[in-house]
């Protein structure tokens, strides 16, 4: 069966929550899921599929829970070749580096030659007031794709 790994990430808990709650909602579906929020890189490269869910922090950058498995991702750069993957970015359009957090997740995870199997989704905190129920909807719309 394929399993799908999430990655959550977070600095006050937002993107966390989303990420609780997609793991919830499909593994209640019968996916086989697991959530992780202190990933290595082994995490990325067993997966079978990628979801990435991540707020922004500082000026575009990414959650410190997150940053430190890019960096390393980047620099021993493991082909993670046809993986599907999908990645939704929680972000406040107040910024000009608006989502910046995971427009670098989907920009690494395609240089690592895994496949998006669909844009990036972008949440934006200024016109959603509810993140959870716009990621799930979003989530059991490219299930399919994913796993
Ligand atoms: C200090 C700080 C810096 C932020 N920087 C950005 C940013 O550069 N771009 C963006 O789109 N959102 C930015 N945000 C907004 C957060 O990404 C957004 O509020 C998100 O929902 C927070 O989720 P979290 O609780 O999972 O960290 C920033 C928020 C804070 C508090």
């Amino acid at each position: 069966m394929t399993k799908l790994h999430i990655f959550a990430g977070s600095v006050y808990g937002n993107a966390q929550h989303v990420a609780e709650e997609v793991h919830e909602m499909l593994s209640s579906d019968g996916v086989e899921c697991e959530l992780f929020s202190d990933p290595s890189i082994d995490d990325f490269t067993r997966a079978d599929a990628i979801l990435v869910i991540t707020s922004t922090t500082g000026q575009g950058d990414i959650p410190p829970n997150l940053e430190f498995v890019h960096a390393e991702l980047k620099d021993t750069f493991p082909l993670l070749t046809d993986k599907p993957f999908a990645v939704a970015a929680l972000g406040d359009s107040s910024y000009d580096t608006f989502c910046g957090g995971g427009r670098h997740f989907q920009e690494l995870l395609t240089e690592l030659q895994a496949k998006p199997v669909t844009d990036m989704l972008e949440v934006d905190a200024l016109e959603t007031f509810e993140p959870e129920q716009m990621v799930k909807d979003w989530v059991a719309d490219i299930k399919d794709k994913l796993i």
